[in-house]
């Protein structure tokens, strides 16, 4: 059993439900995100789906509805057993679906998948484990197939490192995991409600982002999937060369044209992200004149802040939250071309770290900048055989 699966069975959760009450919008919002990534979701109508890490469902619902047929490979029980009452609830035809109760890495089946979609689990393991889930993933792919994945990095993810910072001092003393959810909500109901588009309830995100310990291994970018994908069609000539469809956020200049039938996007992402990846910081951010030299800086420091948080889970000392407070004091004084409120959010989050006694969920809650800045968290991207 994984790590991401030990946490959620220990728990017994599947945190990841959605708020569908308004169906035709969560139809409306998947549809969306399906055609950026160059996939019109009237493709879905009798494809045959592969969606491995399905949670309880929740978007599984929606390709069913569609007219999809799914195979669905989800190893967390209580994943399972939602996913079944939420199909039931839907009258969704159970010979459309078929569930499976392993991991992808035991998963066996000769069928050609339209679609194999890995969404939301992949940059939550270390690099060895993720490459066999990858492997396994990539088993199912043939030459018509369209692959979904997600991926998460230190830039994106920075600012949730940051609450996962003040999460986890606020609730040092707590040892009853609902206790801690309680508190954790209280805190950061005011953050999660500047967010419009939000449609989890804050307990699941609380569960899954402050909580979840795979949330440090958050160090899987789109250029290093990118890579992975490339590496793979070389050593594979039955499936032919890969290249990127789309990517959500669409942050990557594509200068494809209608004579250009060798290029190759998938290179574009490798050769462009790390000039690019600024961009994932915050949702505020557009196109800046930064030079290599300070997005090289700034990566040093977004990845040491992972490998501090990784530290402080273990053990909420107050050495290392010095260690990130001096970090954020670095950041803060030179990073000014980053803007007013950037450097205004991490002061915020220095005065609340430099007396983590103090800490509380109400000082959290009314934190003016930082409880509205969000990064661009998880990027999808969708990749295919190319048609030579
Ligand atoms: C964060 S949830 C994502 C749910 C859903 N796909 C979404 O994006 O909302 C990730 C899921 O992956 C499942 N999972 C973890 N390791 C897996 C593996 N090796 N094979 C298949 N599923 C796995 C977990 O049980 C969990 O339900």
């Amino acid at each position: 059993m994984n790590e991401f699966v030990r946490f959620y069975e220990e728990n017994g959760i599947s945190p990841v439900s959605q708020d569908i009450s308004d169906l035709e919008l969560h139809i409306k919002r998947r549809e969306r995100l399906y055609r950026l990534l160059g996939i019109d979701s009237r493709l879905f109508k009798d494809a045959d789906i592969l969606e491995v890490g399905a949670g309880s469902g929740y978007n599984t619902l929606v390709f069913l509805l569609l007219g999809a047929k799914v195979d669905i490979v989800e190893p967390n029980p209580v994943g399972r057993k939602e996913m079944q009452k939420l199909f039931d609830n839907y009258s969704i035809d159970p010979k459309r679906y078929r569930i499976y109760d392993c991991v992808i890495e035991k998963y066996e089946s000769s069928k050609k998948y339209d679609f194999v979609i890995a969404e939301g689990f992949l940059p939550a393991f270390g690099d060895s484990e993720r490459e066999k889930i990858l492997q396994a993933l990539l088993k199912q792919v043939s030459h018509n197939t369209y692959l979904i994945l997600t991926t998460i990095c230190e830039f994106s993810y920075f600012f949730e490192y940051l609450r996962i910072v003040l999460g986890l001092c606020l609730v040092r003393e707590v040892s009853n995991f609902s206790n801690k959810v309680q508190k954790l909500c209280v805190a950061f109901k005011s953050h999660l409600d500047s967010l419009g588009f939000a449609s989890r309830p804050i307990e699941d995100w609380v569960k899954d982002s402050i909580l979840n310990p795979t949330n440090d291994h958050f160090s899987y970018s789109l250029k290093k999937s990118a890579e992975d994908i490339r590496k793979f069609s070389i050593y594979n000539k039955e499936v032919g060369r890969f290249d990127v469809i789309g990517i959500s956020p669409n942050f990557i200049l594509n200068l494809s044209w209608y004579k250009d039938m060798g290029y190759s996007y998938i290179d574009a992402v490798i050769e462009q992200f790390d000039c690019k990846k600024y961009l994932l910081l915050s949702t505020e951010f557009k196109e800046m004149n930064l030079n290599q030299k300070t997005i090289g800086w700034l990566s040093d420091n977004v990845v040491q802040l992972r490998l501090l948080v990784h530290k402080l889970r273990k053990n909420v000392d107050f050495s290392i939250i010095e260690a990130i407070v001096e970090l954020l004091q670095q950041m803060s004084n030179n990073c000014f071309q980053l803007g007013e409120f950037f450097v205004e959010s991490l002061r915020e989050c220095i005065e609340l770290l430099k007396n983590p006694l103090e800490l509380t969920e109400y000082k959290i809650s009314a934190m003016p900048n930082f409880s509205r800045a969000w990064g661009r968290g998880q990027q999808y991207m969708s990749i295919k055989a190319i048609i030579e």
